[in-house]
């Protein structure tokens, strides 16, 4: 029996590197998945979303993302309400009080409830919709002057909650490998890293306060490695920078174009090159 998919299951943030615009090229390179999906970058989450699998394991080290995956899931009657109040209120002068909140000691005192609303309120109403935090961890994006923004989605809300609730989804706040210490033989692993960047300036790294430099994507190809050993399934995608094309020069590689929306420098915006890596030979589609 085909198991229908519910379309409003979908991305509830925008995210630097959302995988949106080019998930049906993703899917053509997915293997048959049979065992349990984890996604250990997981951001806004386009193709986990997408897929439904009944048993995932996702991650990420963002812990203010992490936590509106997990009030989603809990109480996402609750965080309707709080976005109720956002979206009555948006101005210029109370997105900039709300997004100083984190700077101020209270903001350990909030509930969880309230911090998720408030990630999401600012995700929708900030300067290009993205999540960007400076080197003390403190949100640091413009207000984005929209005239309508969708502050309360309650309809993909209520479909995402109902999927978390539904399956067997496992949310981890923390590194990569720590999301992936069970995965074992055919699990399917996606990994969307930050991207090693294709010019010093073109870099985004404001995602948390730890960055993702030549180190980290290192240490990321030696985790490859150790789940090819696992005899996992692994799909990488990554910027196809001449660094990342001759460190998985042993694994399959396929280049696809995507357009990059988010960008600090409005003229490096356009189609960048993107790579997609893969230890299982390509599914004839
Ligand atoms: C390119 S984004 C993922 C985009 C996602 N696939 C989507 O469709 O929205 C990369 C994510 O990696 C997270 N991240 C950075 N370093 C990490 C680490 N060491 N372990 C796990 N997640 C990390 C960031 O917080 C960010 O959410």
């Amino acid at each position: 029996m085909v198991r229908r998919k519910n379309e409003f299951v979908r991305p509830f943030l925008k995210w630097a590197g959302g995988k949106g615009q080019i998930l049906p090229q993703l899917k053509m390179y997915l293997p048959q998945i049979s065992n349990t999906y984890f996604e250990p970058f997981i951001g806004a989450g386009a193709l986990f979303l997408n897929l439904q699998n009944k048993k995932c394991v996702i991650g990420d080290t963002n812990e203010e993302l992490l936590n509106c995956y997990q009030v989603l899931r809990d109480n996402v009657e609750e965080l309707i309400q709080a976005l109720e109040i956002h979206k009555q209120k948006n101005t210029e002068e109370y997105f900039y009080q709300i997004r100083l909140m984190d700077r101020d000691n209270g903001f350990k005192f909030m509930s969880d409830v309230e911090r998720a609303a408030r990630i999401i309120f600012l995700n929708k109403t900030c300067f290009n919709g993205l999540f960007r935090v400076n080197a003390q961890g403190q949100f640091n994006v413009p207000y984005g002057r929209y005239t309508n923004p969708n502050i309360c989605d309650s309809v993909v809300l209520r479909a995402v909650a109902s999927y978390l609730v539904g399956n067997d989804i496992q949310i981890i706040h923390g590194d990569f490998e720590t999301t992936l210490s069970q995965a074992t033989k055919n699990d399917f692993i996606y990994f969307d890293p930050p991207y090693d960047p294709v010019s010093s300036t073109a870099s985004f790294t404001g995602y948390d306060v730890n960055g993702f430099g030549k180190n980290e994507q290192l240490r990321l190809k030696q985790y490859f490695d150790e789940l090819h050993r696992r005899e996992c399934k692994v799909m990488l995608s990554n910027a196809a920078t001449d660094f990342i094309r001759n460190l998985y020069q042993d694994y399959n590689q396929v280049i696809i174009s995507a357009n990059r929306a988010i960008n600090s420098k409005a003229d490096r915006r356009g189609a960048v090159d993107e790579i997609l890596v893969t230890n299982y030979p390509y599914p004839q589609k």
